[in-house]
């Protein structure tokens, strides 16, 4: 048998049947307020019973202004509680455990949909259609999202969501704050790395002070500079991971995009290796980047990951972690149809976002 089919134990006793994430992926297919929708059920549950281990729902806002699309699933309020529920109770019993990513915008939050100018740690450039960009956070700001995200937390354990997963990666709110190209600071929010560290480690001490020990706190980080996520080194994020390390989580989750290449910074190394290296032993590693077929996942986990996260390959294979069982199974491979995307749980909003990736969506379907 496959190890990847291996239970995980986390420290804290909890259980994944397998070591294969759904990655969280943004679907827009929530109501405008945030609150799950049925499609959006539908969607996590075809995955859950494909045999997915951990399930973690698309990046759901903590604040009202951190909103990043239309669609997106909210938490910040207790209206979003019974849809909560819904997919806590929906996806443990289809077996795997169900995970929250909770994220904040910060200058990339969409005003047309929050109504409010994004905010971040510095200010903004102005737009390309030239209305302002984002302006720079009061104190205020700061301590009103490390109490967004505390809030959050406690939403998800209230709706028996086995965790949450803090978005620290691809150059949102929290990454904007460790940039040390957008976050222009002077005071004790921006400068050394222990500042810019500061409102993600925050974060996570406040949550983990505001949920049991059972309840897992996991974060998500770019190691290095990759799109949207600028100004990040990786020698400033193993301490990152250290830090975080002590700050209590339970997982550390380094989104590579791809995960079979070495760092920029050292082209003979993975981050897989390095990031093994300081994070102790019983906090998992989780890592996501063009893993497709068994092979593959087998060589990530063999690269030190202890959990692969699917994006793509689970759009179109919800039962990958089924058909893996079997050795002569082949994942299925973009470009797919329209028709083919709605029975995997995809409805005409998400299929349009996809149809913005290259050769993902067959033409004309
Ligand atoms: C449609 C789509 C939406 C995504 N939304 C999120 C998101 O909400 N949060 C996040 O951390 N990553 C998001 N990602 C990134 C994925 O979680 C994953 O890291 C990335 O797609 C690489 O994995 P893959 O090669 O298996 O697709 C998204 C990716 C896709 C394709």
């Amino acid at each position: 048998m496959t190890r990847l089919l291996e239970p995980l134990h986390f420290r804290n006793g909890l259980l994944s049947r397998n070591r294969i994430a759904l990655a969280a992926m943004t679907n827009s297919q929530s109501h405008a307020d945030g609150v799950l929708s049925d499609e959006e059920l539908h969607w996590l549950a075809l995955r859950s019973e494909g045999g997915f281990g951990i399930v973690a729902t698309c990046a759901a806002h903590v604040s009202k202004n951190g909103q990043g699309w239309p669609g997106e699933l909210g938490i910040f309020d207790d209206c979003h509680l019974p849809g909560l529920k819904r997919v806590a109770e929906d996806t443990r019993e289809r077996g795997a455990l169900p995970m929250v990513q909770i994220f904040h915008g910060g200058l990339r939050a969409d005003r047309s949909v929050s109504g409010e100018r994004p905010w971040s740690a510095s200010e903004g450039a102005p737009n390309q259609d030239g209305s302002e960009g984002a302006r720079a956070a009061t104190a205020a700001d700061i301590h009103g999202v490390i109490c967004d995200f505390a809030d959050a937390a406690a939403r998800a354990h209230a709706a028996g969501m086995a965790g949450v997963e803090i978005h620290g990666a691809h150059g949102y709110l929290l990454t904007q704050f460790l940039s040390r190209v957008e976050n222009r600071r002077n005071d004790g929010w921006g400068g050394s790395l222990e500042n810019r560290a500061r409102l993600m480690r925050e974060v996570t001490r406040a949550i983990r002070c505001r949920v049991p020990a059972s309840f897992l706190v996991g974060v998500r980080i770019s190691p290095e500079d990759a799109g949207n996520a600028r100004g990040l080194d990786l020698d400033e994020n193993l301490q990152l991971a250290r830090w975080l390390c002590e700050d209590g989580i339970d997982f550390l989750h380094l989104s590579l995009w791809d995960a079979f290449r070495n760092t920029l910074k050292r082209p003979a190394e993975h981050a897989l290796t390095i990031f093994r290296e300081v994070v102790p032993k019983d906090i998992p590693l989780f890592t996501a980047g063009k893993i497709w077929t068994r092979e593959d996942a087998e060589r990530v986990l063999d690269l030190g990951a202890d959990v692969i996260a699917l994006g793509r390959a689970a759009i179109i294979n919800p039962e990958w972690p089924l058909g893996i069982a079997d050795p002569g199974w082949q994942p299925q491979r973009p470009p797919v149809s329209a028709t083919q995307l709605r029975e995997w749980g995809l409805q005409p909003v998400f299929i349009d976002r996809m149809r913005l990736r290259e050769n993902f969506v067959l033409e004309g379907s």
